[in-house]
């Protein structure tokens, strides 16, 4: 496993990897979730490229970015035995060099749920998605489906700036209990890991609903915020349920749906969603 930080680095191992790569971007403190794209791109490809870079450009000014967690030992030690080819480190510099100023922005599929919530934020991850897209020039490129509007979002950039990469979004990987595992889990108290298994339990409940033969959308949102508000520790930014491509809220569901959520349990912004299958 060979670990780069310069674009030129990068550039000269790229050459050498046989095809089809694939890639498997991330933000690193590496968890089940990650290791799963890993694996998976692993099967599929004949060589894997990891990138690992805390993108600054995707972070609002009051959000976490200094304090995001970070230990890149760590994450090559549970990337060694997966048997990735590569793993690229970039910097904040050689991304972002002064006088920086090209942009990617997708449109009408960033603008409700997340894109509401956090002004900017997939501007900055379409732009450093393009330019890791650019340097690794895999053939294929894994994203997670906890972060769905995320992967719609890249599906669609992919699909319009005529990237030739298939986009492969893999399952969310849960704890024990139910709780999507995210970097940011490590930010919860223990009485507040307890409370946040509220946002699976809430999604659950929807889609029994869903399973029962329940197809009025408000009512399925009912049943979620009903979960949420049981748990004095949660407090709900939104909750949704959308055409699953477009992200427009719905008022009945016919086709493929996503239910999604975003809550704050004490200081901590957590997501999840689940999908429904027609
Ligand atoms: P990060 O949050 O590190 O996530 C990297 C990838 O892992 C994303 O595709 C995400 O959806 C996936 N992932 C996270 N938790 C998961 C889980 N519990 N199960 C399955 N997959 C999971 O997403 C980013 O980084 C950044 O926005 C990035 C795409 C790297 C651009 O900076």
């Amino acid at each position: 496993m060979k670990v780069v930080t310069s674009l030129q680095e990068m550039f000269a191992e790229r050459r050498m990897l046989t095809e089809p790569v694939g890639f498997v971007p991330t933000m690193g403190y590496l968890h089940e979730g990650h290791l799963s794209l890993v694996r998976r791109a692993k099967q599929e490809c004949r060589s894997v490229v990891v990138s690992i870079f805390v993108n600054p450009t995707q972070f609002g000014p009051q959000e976490d970015l200094a304090r995001y967690p970070r230990d890149l030992e760590r994450d090559l030690r549970l990337l060694a035995p997966l048997e990735v080819d590569l793993v690229w480190t970039p910097t904040v510099d050689e991304m972002y060099p002064p006088g920086y100023q090209t942009w990617v922005t997708v449109e009408e599929v960033t603008r409700p749920l997340e894109g509401a919530m956090r002004p900017g934020h997939f501007r900055g991850v379409t732009t450093i998605v393009s330019k890791l897209f650019n340097a690794v020039q895999p053939q294929r490129a894994y994203f997670g489906q906890k972060d769905a509007q995320q992967a719609a979002v890249i599906r669609q950039m992919t699909r319009d700036l005529n990237y030739p990469i298939e986009i492969v979004v893999c399952p969310t990987v849960r704890e024990a209990d139910g709780l999507a595992m995210s970097s940011r889990n490590v930010y919860l108290s223990p009485t507040e890991r307890q409370a946040a298994t509220v946002l699976y339990r809430a999604l659950r409940a929807a889609e029994q609903a869903y399973q029962a033969g329940e197809r009025n959308a408000e009512r399925l949102r009912a049943v979620m915020r009903q979960v949420l508000e049981s748990e004095p520790l949660a407090r709900v930014q939104y909750v949704s349920c959308a055409d699953f491509d477009t992200l427009q809220e719905l008022d009945e569901v016919r086709g493929k749906a996503l239910l999604s959520m975003a809550v704050f349990i004490g200081n901590t912004r957590l997501i999840d969603n689940i999908v429904l299958e027609p």
